[in-house]
């Protein structure tokens, strides 16, 4: 239970997880290993994920696509392994605190902190016209873990930035408004937390920059998968040894093999003499973890009635929380 009103200390010990992912496409290897696999083994009555439909609409798209979009990424998640019987998951535009936290929080935000976001800075060079949603957005994302007294947040490495964010923005209210938030900590993987691109190890793989080859999703069909993975890009001098700066390619492979078998990508090296054999090897894990949650998928996603129940339930469960979270938040800066 969380004690009202400023200056009750409001960590009780209990640990609370939360995390989201936008649902903007189909999600990829790089979602998996930095965050799904992560959300399933850490779920427990006292953890939520949430399809962060509004932080997609940071990201121009046709209405009835946008539709379809959720309910994949909804499906996509249960596929994975979450079980919404043993914590909520649930559409963030579902729960209205997440706005209305959006709100006070941009109000204890400053302009240069938002300028300073490396992901705001690479995603709006790339656009024409810059949408103000796209500066904001790592406000909404603060307000979605503080609003359920978040004290984990497994991420992939590029949302770490905007862990620090929300920190220091907890941190912050709690100092001018009394104590409000629970402040809290991101968790990465030890491997995997910046799957590469498969064509260019040198950047992330991503949802928002194409990369027919470089981009491996969970949905791909097994021969996709094989012919992806032994077409990666990796070096000429055929070393097997992990060495990400000189060798971003080849180490890229073997952290995904590391982090599907569970292992250092040292001794995954220590495993094989050739580029081949792993690649081999590397495709027939990749095609064992990922069938079984494409077969999943296929069959949840043709369930949209299933799908919406689990929605539904999962933000009452969600509001359930984030209602009083919210109202302490506009109570201690000064609502009525
Ligand atoms: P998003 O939707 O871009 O990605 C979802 C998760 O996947 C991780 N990820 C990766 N991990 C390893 N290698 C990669 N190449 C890779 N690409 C993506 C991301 O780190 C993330 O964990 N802002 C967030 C969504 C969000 C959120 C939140 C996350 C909104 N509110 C609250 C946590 C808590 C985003 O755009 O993730």
């Amino acid at each position: 239970m969380l004690p009202e009103g400023p200056g009750a200390l409001l960590y009780d010990g209990q640990m609370a997880v939360f995390s989201g992912i936008q649902p903007t496409g189909p999600m990829h290897l790089g979602n998996y290993l930095g965050a799904l696999k992560q959300w399933v083994s850490m779920q427990d009555a006292e953890s939520l994920y949430c399809v962060v439909d509004l932080h997609g609409l940071t990201v121009d798209s046709d209405p009835a696509l946008r539709r379809e979009w959720s309910l994949d990424a909804m499906a996509s998640l249960l596929a994975a392994g979450l079980d919404p019987s043993v914590g909520p998951v649930f559409l963030q535009s579902r729960v209205r605190y997440h706005a209305q936290l959006n709100w006070l929080l941009e109000c204890v935000t400053s302009f240069g902190e938002l300028g300073r976001m490396t992901q705001f800075k690479d995603k709006s060079e790339r656009q024409a016209s810059v949408r103000v949603g796209l500066f904001t957005y790592p406000v909404l994302m603060a307000g979605d873990v503080l609003l359920y007294n978040t004290t984990q947040v497994p991420v992939g490495e590029d949302q770490r930035q905007h862990l620090e964010l929300t920190r220091e923005l907890a941190i912050r209210f709690n100092n001018r408004y009394g104590e409000t938030f629970v402040v809290p900590d991101a968790v990465l993987p030890s491997v995997g937390a910046r799957v590469m691109d498969l064509q260019e190890p040198t950047r992330k793989m991503s949802k928002s920059v194409p990369s027919p080859l470089g981009t491996l999703y969970l949905l791909d069909e097994p021969a996709e998968i094989e012919r992806k993975v032994m077409k990666a890009v990796t070096d000429t001098d055929g070393e097997m040894r992990y060495d990400p700066s000189a060798k971003p390619g080849l180490a890229n492979l073997l952290e995904i093999f590391a982090a599907l078998s569970e292992e250092t990508p040292t001794r995954v090296a220590a495993r094989f003499a050739r580029y081949g054999e792993l690649k081999k090897e590397l495709a027939a894990r990749l095609i064992a973890t990922l069938e079984p949650i494409a077969a999943r998928y296929r069959e949840l996603r043709a369930e949209e009635g299933e799908i919406e129940r689990v929605i539904e339930a999962g933000a009452a469960a969600a509001a359930a929380i984030a209602g009083p979270v919210y109202e302490r938040a506009a109570r201690n800066i000064g609502l009525l």
